[in-house]
């Protein structure tokens, strides 16, 4: 079964063809970085406006890629995936006219993806033996939850942030101490020089609650470097490294209280080398398996869009949600609801 899937949530445009959840046939993703890199963060009014000037092209693209002609969609298709929020409104409604435009002309079912389905379930393009139950860390510029996928389209949510997502903090950062956009990848390649031991950034464990905070360390880093003389690769590698601490002790010691042996990681985060590495020791250490998506697999893109799609698709409720995919609305705030929440 080949689905599509279409993602315009923030400042990527991307389409993908994946085969039963798992194999991806294609997956272009047109990146904004270079329109939204001078503001050092996404305009959303810029986002939206180049997704309509993209995304007729990337799905053309996807599909050709996939080796389906325009033609054959209809009988070589078997549902259109899109991502319904949350995000930027003005994004998302690209996106969605998009689907809702492909699935009427070709008379395919439309399913409506949550975003953060999408990075919980990217893991699964590269580990399809794993199956729930298992804990899930969704880490990503908009996100960071800890979830217990109970089943597929079964969650229970263990705890978010409470201000700044992992993401969000390392763009922020970047941006104090001038460095590229987005900052993720910025601070990670700079830490590699850098001494993580040089500063005692705070670590926000926030105990009794399974619940992250990150404004803490951004603040303590904005403290620092306005009082102190400092060598850049040495704020982001203490910075990497008390963020990355937090995130895997955390994360280690939920698996730990609910007794789950499994663990996923996705979301831009996912795609940070101290991060992989420190779950990497973390899972000899604690006899836990952790699974990690592909790196270029954890920043958006529309291939996990299918995925979760797909998993959706054959679930028991799914024609209740084709049906009603075409008449639904973006929703900019979506929260992760099991699929029959509705
Ligand atoms: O998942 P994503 O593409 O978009 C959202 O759903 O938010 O994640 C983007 C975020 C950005 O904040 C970016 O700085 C961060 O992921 N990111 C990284 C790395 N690559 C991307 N953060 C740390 N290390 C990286 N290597
Ligand atoms: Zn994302």
């Amino acid at each position: 079964m080949k689905l599509i899937g279409i993602e315009t949530s923030c400042d990527e445009t991307s389409a993908a063809v994946v085969e039963n959840g798992g194999k991806i046939l294609s997956n272009v993703v047109a990146s904004q970085v270079h329109v939204h890199r001078r503001f050092s963060g996404v305009v959303p009014e810029l986002a939206s406006r180049h997704h309509v000037e993209n995304v007729n092209w990337v799905i053309g693209a996807a599909l050709k890629k996939s080796g389906i002609g325009k033609k054959d969609a209809a009988r070589k298709i078997s549902a259109v995936c899109y991502t319904r929020g949350p995000g930027l409104a003005g994004s998302l409604v690209v996106g969605q006219v998009a689907a809702q435009s492909f699935s009427l002309v070709y008379g395919l079912p439309l399913v409506s993806v949550n975003h953060i389905e999408g990075h919980l379930y990217s893991v699964l393009l590269k580990h399809r033996e794993l199956k729930p139950p298992f804990l899930s860390l969704v880490v990503s510029g908009g996100h960071t939850e800890l979830v217990i996928v109970r089943d597929f389209g079964k969650y229970r949510v263990l705890g978010g942030t409470r201000d700044d997502a992992a993401g969000e903090a390392y763009d922020k950062v970047a941006k104090l101490l001038k460095l590229d956009y987005p900052g993720g990848p910025a601070i990670d390649a700079l830490s590699k020089r850098g001494n993580p031991a040089a500063v005692n950034f705070p670590r926000p464990y926030l105990w009794g609650s399974w619940d992250f905070s990150f404004s803490g360390i951004k603040t303590s880093v904005v403290n620092y470097v306005s009082k102190n003389k400092y060598r850049t690769e040495d704020v982001c590698a203490s910075f990497q490294q008390a963020v990355v601490e937090t995130l895997v002790n955390k994360t280690m010691a939920a698996a730990k209280a609910h007794n789950i042996k499994k663990i996923a990681v996705g979301g831009g985060v996912a795609a940070n080398s101290l991060l992989r590495l420190e779950f990497k020791k973390a899972q000899k250490e604690s006899g836990r398996t952790v699974f990690l998506p592909d790196t270029e697999l954890c920043t958006d893109n529309a291939a996990m869009i299918a995925c979760a799609g797909y998993y959706k698709f054959r679930s028991r409720d799914n024609k209740r949600s084709f049906k009603t995919a075409m008449s639904e609305g973006i929703e900019p705030s979506m929260k992760l609801e099991d699929w029959n929440a509705r």
